[in-house]
């Protein structure tokens, strides 16, 4: 008798025709469109299922797992592992899977755009001229950050931040980075950027760009002595992940002249966005969209569709309907 094919849940509706590959190797629990998935209903689904295909929105830890006896991988579409607890997944053999390169420069473009947009005040100028307070032109309005000739720090130095220091380079930008280890001399000079400790990096950067996964290690990196040690006409934008910076120390600095704006595509209570920050001029505020582009969300579903497909132990063409 035939084996019985893998039971695998994908989580939400994902470019259907990249998808339907997991039909040809498993039997596809899909569940209707919902915005978000309470860590009951998670568990609910994860039930008699040997696999995941799953978004940063699924939060699948020890209490989703509970009764998910049979559950082997997760395939987690994003580089960013954050909503998975991977110390009760692999306690629990389940074996995580994530995307890392195929998003690595729309993800790069886009730090790069919110970066302008926050030092040059691009979106902060729109609101302005939309509120239709455009009188006359003016020689010392909206006055922004350069980014020709300043000094771009990054913190983080993986293939996102060698992606920002490379287009750093073109924008003639001095690029200093500090990273877990530092990265071999070839890989320097290909990227024109030097290595200095954490407090230099604060110090010296006029822009900081934050590309750092978020563990218990760099929990709030970014707080109130960090954001002390930083130029008052300092630049900061995160990318990566909101628990990176201490949101209120943040909003204090912004809102006193301690530092000069902020862009921010990631926020500590996402998709929830304090009020305080709302409510300042001189932040560019964006919804997690640095990966958003078609077709690198294509080739992370692509991607994500492989490692499940591998991680549960099919070859390319098990499952296929034989001629
Ligand atoms: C990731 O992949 O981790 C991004 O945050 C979403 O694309």
């Amino acid at each position: 008798m035939a084996e019985p094919r893998p039971r695998v849940w994908l989580a939400r509706p994902l470019f259907e025709d990249i998808t339907a590959r997991l039909d040809g190797h498993f039997d596809v629990v899909r569940t209707p469109v919902e915005d978000r998935y309470p860590p009951a209903a998670v568990a609910g689904h994860l039930r008699e299922i040997d696999g995941a295909l799953v978004t940063l929105s699924e939060k699948i830890g020890a209490e989703e797992i509970a009764g998910a006896a049979r559950l082997r991988a997760i395939a987690n579409v994003a580089v960013g592992y954050d909503n998975l607890d991977l110390p009760a997944l692999t306690a629990a053999g389940v074996l995580v899977t994530n995307t890392p390169d195929v998003l690595t420069e729309t993800t790069a473009d886009f730090g790069f755009a919110l970066l302008m947009a926050t030092a040059r005040r691009i979106t902060e100028a729109e609101r302005w001229l939309r509120e239709g307070r455009w009188d006359r032109w003016s020689f010392d309005r909206l006055l922004g950050a350069d980014l020709h000739g300043s000094t771009l720090g990054i913190l983080g130095m993986g293939r996102i931040g060698q992606g920002i220091a490379r287009r750093a380079g073109g924008f003639d930008m001095r690029v200093l980075y500090h990273n877990r280890s530092r990265l071999p001399a070839e890989t320097e000079s290909a990227c024109k950027a030097r290595y200095v400790g954490f407090a230099e990096l604060l110090a010296q950067a006029d822009h900081l760009m934050l590309v750092l996964p978020y563990t218990a290690q760099t929990h709030h990196v970014i707080d109130a002595a960090a954001l002390a040690k930083m130029k008052p006409t300092a630049t900061l934008v995160n990318i990566a992940r909101g628990g990176i910076v201490d949101e209120p120390a943040l909003i204090d600095a912004l809102a006193h002249g301690r530092l000069a704006a902020a862009g921010l595509d990631v926020y500590e209570g996402e998709p929830a966005v304090r009020p305080e920050l709302l409510a300042l001029r001189n932040v560019v505020l964006t919804p997690h969209i640095a990966s958003a582009s078609p077709a690198t969300r294509r080739a992370m579903v692509a991607l994500a569709v492989d490692n499940l497909i591998a991680a549960l132990g099919c070859g390319p063409d098990a499952g296929r309907p034989s001629a």
